[in-house]
């Protein structure tokens, strides 16, 4: 794997679990985070290049690429991996908290695509990766923020595979379930979603952090367009979910195409 990677959210979970298995496998990694000791250590750890980049201050986020570049050159995979869940129903959720949320789950992996895309695209080759949530897939209680900004950045990465089919540039989407990580266990602590979640645990196994990391390298070597869910079991609806992108990518079948 002789490219540079860039994970956002690579301080623990599944983030982490992704820059060991892609340093590995030979990449140069830049690990971001917010948290500046914590990124330090497991950029310590894994022999990556840490980048403290706190998402939910979006005139931060334009620094993100060129400081990523200066330290391992050109970016040839974005992993938009970083979320906060927010918890709480929308009516009693706190302004800022709902702000940091879309902010970091959505509007800072959008920028950081609109980014990647406008210089991977000349260069006719790159993968723009989103890691997101079955969560935005379906309407759920206690995580308003959460489950809007999954959604939203689903519905981007799946326009965006359309936007750059044919020039060399690749956007790859991976949904998931339930997955033992901290994000997890706030989840797990919320006394609606908790009972929810812990119900879907029973009839559907958790993953680890590390399997999901292997699962989601061997999918951005593999650069297909398939959407990547774990679990597999969900996949079916999912693609239920989406028959009106079918009949979409069918009337924009033969338009030309402006990238
Ligand atoms: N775990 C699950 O069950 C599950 C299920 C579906 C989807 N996912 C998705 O998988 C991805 C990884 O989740 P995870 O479970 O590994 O979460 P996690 O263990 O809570 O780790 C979250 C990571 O995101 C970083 N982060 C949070 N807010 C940030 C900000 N404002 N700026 C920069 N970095 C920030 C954290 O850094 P700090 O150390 O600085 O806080 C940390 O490295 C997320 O996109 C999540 O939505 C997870």
């Amino acid at each position: 794997m002789d490219r540079h990677v860039l994970i956002t959210g690579a301080s623990r979970g599944i983030g982490y679990a992704l820059a060991r298995e892609c340093r590995s496998r030979g990449a140069r990694v830049t690990m971001l985070a917010a948290n500046p000791d914590r990124i330090a250590k497991a950029a310590a750890e894994v022999g990556g290049t840490p980048l403290a980049i706190d998402l939910s201050d979006l005139d931060r986020v334009a620094a993100v690429l060129p400081e990523a570049e200066a330290a391992n050159g050109p970016v040839d995979v974005l992993v938009n991996n970083a979320a906060r869940m927010g918890m709480g129903p929308l009516a009693r959720l706190d302004a800022q908290t709902l702000r940091d949320v879309l902010t970091t789950n959505l509007l800072a992996p959008a920028e950081l695509s609109r980014a990647a895309a406008a210089a991977m695209v000349p260069r006719r080759r790159g993968a723009i990766v989103a890691v997101s949530s079955l969560a935005g897939e379906m309407a759920l209680r206690n995580i308003p923020a959460y489950g809007s900004s999954k959604a939203g950045l689903s519905y981007l990465t799946r326009a965006l595979q359309r936007e750059l089919a044919g020039t060399g540039v690749c956007a790859q989407l991976v949904l998931l379930g339930g997955v033992d990580t901290d994000l997890l266990r706030e989840n797990q602590a919320d006394p609606v979603a908790g009972p929810a979640s812990v119900r879907l645990a029973k009839v559907v196994p958790t993953p680890s952090a590390d399997v999901v990391g292997r699962r989601i390298a061997d999918h951005i070597v593999s650069g297909r367009r398939r959407t990547l869910v774990l679990p597999a079991a969900a996949t079916g609806a999912v693609a239920l979910r989406h028959s009106l992108t079918a009949l979409s990518d069918l009337l924009l079948k033969g338009l030309p195409r402006s990238l």
